[in-house]
């Protein structure tokens, strides 16, 4: 039987999964649909609530998404978040109209009309806003229930027809107490029962990979990182030896790196081919410096050694990814979303070797991912691996790339990495490397003057890897690497540490 969930309504937000996953992690089921839903298919669904996201557009504009008015007779709790409550707003009858003072960023929410919506939730509290248009006008029906400096009608409500709107975005961490809004608008307003949990997503996926996949083969490229190797294991639980992974080396992996991964992805009883093409890569990245280019030309490689192992393997069918939401974001899968950098794992293989994706945690984030590898009995170790790119190394030695500079590289990173184990610091942190910078500075060591390189550190909470922020690092302990790499390195002189954000920066160098 179809479970029964919380439908969010997408109307181009970067944060309509986020809004999904949130529910989700209340324990209710939640689906996405897009906005020319018509709302006889929503009824079919039988919804607890729906949530209209936000997005980018006006409402007043010409091609405004606005979805099917008759979604408001169908007696099912809306909330409206940012776009969503404009959307609410006009369509009912009122007015939006554009803010004179945009709104970005942290705000003061005041509650001046108790509610279900705000149990357990003070009267003020912090709350992240980012909009440009503002209601002016409520619809007939419709009171105040909160406000904010720049925006009198922050959370809205006609509690008689259960349509509450929010000016602000609840699903971000920023907004303080918007997980209880979320839940009580979930258990509160719709009066939804839990019945959604990790365990019945792996039970759900191993069906449904079992049935899309039916009598034909998989194949992988894994990377010995958290989510090909979970999407490897549960896949390999679903479809057993139907599966094959392969493991290519590009010769921008880290210290000890090959050895270290194909123990792993063995003891997990995963069928594996090692492949070493490291030569190849170093050959064709010789000389290049930008690093779109790095990237492209990573990528190219990458396919064409993989489709050369891969032909190997006969009736493959599929081929297996471990993409996320945010690379499916990040990498302008989403329409509307602009492209940053060309992630090299999404994408390019298949057209080529006429290959089907698989990608059963598109719509998941990594700890979700993490919940799901700990569920499936995948080692910690494993699972609380940083995050490492595609391109590897590559990317990490700004410019051209060599055998000495990646010599370097590898040995700076791993100092760095080994001692914030020691400290018990690694777990705490999202992701933390070394990056080796094309200058020179002077130094003087034993009284010699020294001409060498400069190894920046780089350190990063997150909770998705679509924004963060430098992690702060204790003197002392940045004191120590610095002394352990300048020593143990040959080459280094210099060592720095990265304070800059993601956005403005991004987590990567290149
Ligand atoms: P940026 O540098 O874009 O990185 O802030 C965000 C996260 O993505 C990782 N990253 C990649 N991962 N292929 C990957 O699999 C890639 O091409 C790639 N580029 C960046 C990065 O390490 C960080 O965790």
């Amino acid at each position: 039987m179809r479970k029964k969930s919380i439908i969010v309504v997408n109307f181009g937000s970067q944060y309509v999964q986020l809004i999904a996953r949130r529910i989700r992690e209340l324990g209710v089921y939640s689906e996405i649909v897009n906005w020319d839903t018509p709302s006889e298919e929503i009824k079919k669904k039988a919804p607890y609530g729906i949530i209209f996201s936000g997005g980018p557009a006006s409402v007043y504009a010409e091609d405004a998404p606005l979805p099917d008015p008759e979604i408001y007779n169908l007696g099912i709790p809306i909330l409206g978040i940012c776009y969503g409550l404009q959307v609410i707003t006009h369509q009912l009858g009122g007015k939006v109209a554009k803010s004179e003072k945009q709104e970005y960023g942290r705000a003061r929410l005041k509650v001046i009309k108790g509610n279900t919506i705000f149990e357990g939730i003070p009267k003020e509290s912090d709350v992240w806003m980012s909009h440009a248009d503002k209601v002016v006008k409520l619809p007939t029906g419709f009171e105040t229930l909160a406000v904010s400096e720049n925006s009198p009608y922050a959370v809205i409500a006609n509690k008689k027809r259960t349509i509450y709107g929010l000016q602000f975005h609840p699903e971000v961490t920023h907004t303080v107490f918007g997980k209880e809004l979320l839940a009580n608008f979930v258990y509160g307003v719709c009066g939804a029962q839990r019945n959604w949990e990790m365990g019945d997503f792996i039970k759900e996926k191993i069906e449904e990979i079992k049935q899309t996949v039916g009598k034909s083969k998989v194949i992988a490229a894994l990377s010995g990182g958290v989510d090909s190797t979970v999407v490897a294991v549960l896949t390999h639980k679903s479809i057993g030896e139907q599966l094959h992974c392969f493991f290519i080396d590009h010769g921008l992996l880290r210290l000890n790196e090959r050895k270290e991964v194909e123990r792993n992805l063995k003891s997990l009883g995963l069928p594996l081919t090692v492949v070493d093409a490291s030569e190849l890569f170093l050959e064709r990245l010789k000389g290049v410096e930008d690093p779109e280019e790095k990237r492209k030309i990573i990528g190219r490689t990458f396919i064409e050694v993989f489709e050369r192992e891969a032909k190997k393997i006969e009736d493959a069918e599929f081929l297996l990814q471990g993409t996320l939401y945010p690379d499916v974001v990040e990498s302008a899968g989403i329409k509307g979303s602009a492209k940053i950098k060309t992630h090299h794992n999404v994408g390019g293989i298949p057209e080529r070797m006429n290959l089907k994706l698989l990608e059963p945690f598109r719509e998941l984030f990594k700890d979700e991912v993490r919940q799901i590898g700990k569920l499936l009995g995948i080692p910690e170790e494993i699972l609380k691996r940083h995050p490492f790119p595609g391109p590897g190394l590559a990317i990490r030695i700004i410019g051209s790339i060599n055998k000495e500079d990646l010599e370097i590289l590898r040995r700076a990173d791993s100092i760095f990495i080994e001692e914030l184990k020691k400290e018990g610091l690694y777990d705490r942190i999202w992701q933390a490397f070394a990056v080796l910078l094309p200058v020179k500075s002077v130094g003087v060591m034993g009284d010699v003057r020294t001409y060498e390189k400069v190894i920046a550190l780089r350190a990063v909470e997150s909770v998705d890897g679509m924004t963060a922020d430098w992690y702060r690092l204790p003197y002392d302990f940045l004191d120590r690497v610095m002394r352990r790499i300048i020593n143990e390195v040959k080459g280094v002189n210099r060592v720095v540490y990265d304070v800059s954000s993601k956005p403005p920066s991004t987590i990567e160098w290149e």
